[in-house]
């Protein structure tokens, strides 16, 4: 049997699909927070939605990738490269959990009495345990403000090496993740 050269078709569109929606959900999150952006309690509620999306795809995928080899890395690739992709997937499984549970808790603490309604028709209960407490909402909200930062450059780390792949070392990569790119060799 020939060597698998590509993620499968289920990694490569949850890959998509979750890489979408957590770099639209970074930008609409700073969007929403600014008091000059209009309409910000609509992105809210987007916010809330796509992001427990993000929550229930991620566990999914985590499993999938439990479950399933990922092709071989080519094998001219440094111990520090892998180390440091390897590193990078990690955390961005870490992320793809973690932000959502982190914004669900947030919500859950606060005092205020609004409700979450995915896409306003499914009614999101708040995280059991976690009491109304404003203090603990603005550390929730400090960490999943930052970590969304953090995720900004970690985005700019993983995108410069995909590129530096594809476009210096020339290897495949790059491609394994995208089904309409040719391969090489
Ligand atoms: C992967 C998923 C998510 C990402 C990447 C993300 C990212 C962000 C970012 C970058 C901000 C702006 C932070 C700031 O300006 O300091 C934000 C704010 C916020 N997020 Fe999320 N978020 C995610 C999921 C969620 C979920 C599931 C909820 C709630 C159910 C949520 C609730 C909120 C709330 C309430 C704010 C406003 C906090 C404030 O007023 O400072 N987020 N998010
Ligand atoms: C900005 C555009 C992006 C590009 C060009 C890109 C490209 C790639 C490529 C080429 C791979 C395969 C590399 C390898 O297996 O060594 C990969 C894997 C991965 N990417 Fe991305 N990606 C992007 C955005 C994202 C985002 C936003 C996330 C999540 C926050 C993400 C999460 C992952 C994860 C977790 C893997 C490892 C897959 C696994 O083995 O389970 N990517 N990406």
């Amino acid at each position: 049997m020939a060597a698998q050269t590509r993620y499968s078709k289920i990694a490569i569109v949850l890959h998509w699909t979750i890489a979408v929606l957590i770099i639209g959900l970074i930008i609409f999150g700073l969007l929403m927070t600014n008091p000059n952006t209009p309409n910000r309690f609509v992105l809210y509620q987007l916010h809330k939605s796509f992001g427990i999306m993000v929550l229930l795809l991620s566990i999914f995928r985590l499993v999938w990738r439990l479950l399933h080899r990922p092709p071989a890395l080519p094998k001219d690739m440094e111990k520090w490269e892998i180390l440091a992709a390897k590193f990078t997937h990690i955390a961005f499984y870490v992320i793809m959990i973690g932000m959502p549970l982190l914004g669900w808790a947030m919500v859950s603490a606060s005092p205020l009495p609004i409700p979450t309604e995915l896409f306003w028709t499914i009614a999101w209960p708040d995280l059991p345990f976690i009491p109304e407490s404003k203090d603990l909402e603005e550390t929730f909200e400090f960490l999943h403000g930052n970590i969304g930062k953090l995720t900004i450059g970690l985005i700019l780390l993983h995108f410069g090496a995909a590129m530096k792949h594809h476009f210096v070392n020339k290897d495949n990569v790059f491609v394994r993740m995208m089904p309409w790119v040719k391969k090489r060799g």
